[in-house]
C-alpha cells in the first residue's frame, strides 16, 4: 500500500487549483438516471470515489465516458437494464445510495442496499426513507437493501425533515422532479452542492425554487431533458489547501475559491491570526513565518455552519496555536479518529465524547501515522508541513478517494511531500 511522506521545510508560496467538488459531482452524476438524455458534467474532479460512482452507474445500464483526462464526464442513461445498487459498491461508498431517488421516479422500483457504518459513525438512512415515503414508495428492508417501489408512481408531498441531511435533500428533490404534483420540502439542507444539483435539475427542465434555504419547493414535470453543467468549487478542498500555509507559514492562492463557500471557516481562520483576501482569481491566505496562531474554539453544524468535513484539518492548525482549543462535533459521533494519529506526532488532545480538547504545542514531530478515513487522512499531511521531520502517512487509499493530485498540489507551493509506492 502507498504511503505518503511528508517533511516540514517552512513557508510555502504560490498557487494551487481547486478542483470541482467531490460531493456535488456525486449527487449530480446520479441525476443523469432521470433521463433518457445526455448530461455532461464539466469540471468533475479526478478521484476514485467518481470512478466508483461511474461503475455504479454503468452496472444499472447507463454510459458514461470520462473526457478531457476526467474533467468531462458525458453520461447517458438511454437504456436502464438494472435498478439494483449493489453491496460491493455501496459500502464502498456510501453515496452509492444517490441512485435511489432518481431510479424509483424513473423506473418505478429500485433496491439498494444499506451502506452500514462506517469510521466516522452509524449514518442510517430512515430520512431518505421517510421522504420517498411520503411521495408514496413503499419501501422495506429485505436481506440488507431498502426494497423501494411506487406502483403507481409518485406524488407531489409536504415534507419535513427532522434533520437537514444533504443526502436525504438530494435524494428527495431528485424524486420529486418526476412526481405528480407539487413537493414541499422544509428543514432542507442549505449546503452549496444542494444549490449546484438543483441548478443542473433546472437545466435539465426541472422546476424547482428555494435552494440555499430552508424551504425547497418542486413543481413535478412528466419528464427531464439532458443538459451541459459545471460542478461547483469543492470548498473543503478550498478550505483544506487554505490551512497549508496557515500551518506551515507563506503566502498561497486558491484558485477558483470564493468567501461565500467557506464563510464560517474563513471566519475561524482569521480569528487565529490568519490573513485571508478575496482575490480576483480566488482566496489568498497568508501567515507570518515564525508567528504562532491563536487557540479557537469550534462547533462543527449544517451549512453555512463550520463544516464537519475541516474539523479533522482545523484541528491540525489548531494543536500548534498558542493557547488551548476546543473542537466540538456535532454532526458525526465518532470523528477524531485522527486525534491519537497527530498525538504520535507530539500533539496534545484529550478528546471526551463530542468535544476535543487541544493545548496547542510550539512544535509537531514527524511520526509514522494512519489515515483513517478520507478528511482524517489529508489532516495528518497538513500536520506534516507544520512538523520538524519526516511524517508517513499510511493507507492512503483513503485520500483518493477525495483530493485529486495531492502530492502534485503541494510540491507546487513548495512543500515536501512524495508519494512511496508500497
Ligand atoms: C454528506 C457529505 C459528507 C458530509 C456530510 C455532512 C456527500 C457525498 N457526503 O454526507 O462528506 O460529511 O454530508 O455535511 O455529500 N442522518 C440520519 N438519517 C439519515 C441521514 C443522515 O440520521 O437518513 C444523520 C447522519 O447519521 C449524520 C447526519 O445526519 O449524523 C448528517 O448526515 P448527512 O447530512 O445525510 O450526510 P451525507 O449526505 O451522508
Amino acid at each position: 500500500m502507498d504511503s505518503i511522506v511528508v517533511t516540514g521545510n517552512g513557508p510555502l508560496s504560490g498557487e494551487i487549483a481547486i478542483a470541482g467538488a467531490k460531493n456535488a459531482c456525486l449527487a449530480l452524476m446520479p441525476a443523469t438516471l432521470l433521463t433518457e438524455e445526455p448530461l455532461i458534467l464539466t469540471g468533475a474532479p479526478r478521484l476514485s470515489d467518481i470512478k466508483t460512482m461511474t461503475v455504479l452507474l454503468e452496472s444499472l445500464g447507463a454510459d458514461a465516458a470520462s473526457l478531457q483526462d476526467g474533467q468531462v464526464l458525458a453520461m447517458s442513461s438511454h437504456d436502464l437494464k438494472s435498478t439494483r445498487a449493489d453491496y460491493d459498491i455501496v459500502r464502498k461508498m456510501r453515496a452509492s445510495n444517490l441512485v435511489l431517488g432518481p431510479l424509483l421516479a424513473r423506473e418505478g422500483h429500485a433496491e439498494v442496499s444499506l451502506p452500514g457504518g462506517c469510521a466516522i459513525g452509524a449514518r442510517p438512512m430512515d430520512l431518505h426513507q421517510d421522504g420517498l415515503e411520503a411521495l408514496g414508495a413503499e419501501i422495506e428492508l429485505r436481506d440488507g437493501y431498502l426494497h423501494a417501489k411506487a406502483a403507481n408512481g409518485l406524488r407531489g408531498a409536504q415534507i419535513a425533515l427532522r434533520f437537514p441531511s444533504v443526502g436525504a435533500t438530494e435524494n428527495i428533490v431528485m424524486a420529486a422532479t418526476l412526481a405528480k404534483g407539487t413537493t414541499v420540502l422544509d428543514n432542507a439542507a442549505r449546503e452549496p452542492e444542494i444549490v449546484d444539483l438543483v441548478r443542473c435539475l433546472r437545466a435539465m427542465g426541472a422546476q424547482i425554487e428555494g435552494e440555499g434555504t430552508s424551504r425547497i419547493e418542486i413543481q413535478g414535470v412528466d419528464r427531464l431533458g439532458g443538459a451541459t453543467h459545471r460542478v461547483v468549487t469543492d470548498r473543503i478542498e478550498l478550505g483544506t489547501y487554505m490551512l497549508a500555509p496557515a500551518i506551515a507559514g507563506g503566502e498561497v492562492e486558491c484558485l477558483g475559491g470564493t468567501l461565500d463557500l467557506v464563510q464560517s471557516f474563513v471566519d475561524k481562520l482569521v480569528e487565529t491570526g490568519v490573513e485571508v483576501e478575496e482575490t480576483a482569481r480566488g482566496l489568498k491566505v497568508r501567515r507570518a513565518p515564525g508567528a504562532r496562531v491563536q487557540a479557537v474554539d469550534v462547533e462543527t453544524a449544517v451549512f453555512p455552519g463550520f463544516p464537519t468535513d475541516l474539523q479533522a484539518q482545523m484541528m491540525a492548525l489548531l494543536t500548534t496555536a498558542e493557547g488551548v482549543s476546543q473542537l466540538h462535533e456535532t454532526i458525526f459521533e465518532n470523528r477524531f479518529m485522527h486525534a491519537p494519529e497527530l498525538t504520535r506526532m507530539g500533539a496534545e488532545i484529550d478528546v471526551q465524547g463530542g468535544t476535543a480538547t487541544v493545548t496547542g504545542v510550539a512544535r509537531l514531530k514527524g511520526a509514522p501515522v494512519m489515515a483513517t478515513d478520507l478528511r482524517a487522512s489529508v489532516s495528518l499531511i497538513l500536520a506534516g508541513l507544520a512538523a520538524e521531520g519526516e511524517t508517513v502517512v499510511n493507507r492512503v487509499y483513503h485520500l483518493d478517494r477525495g483530493y485529486e493530485q495531492v502530492v502534485r498540489k503541494l510540491r507546487g507551493v513548495g512543500a515536501q511531500v512524495e508519494r512511496v509506492k508500497g
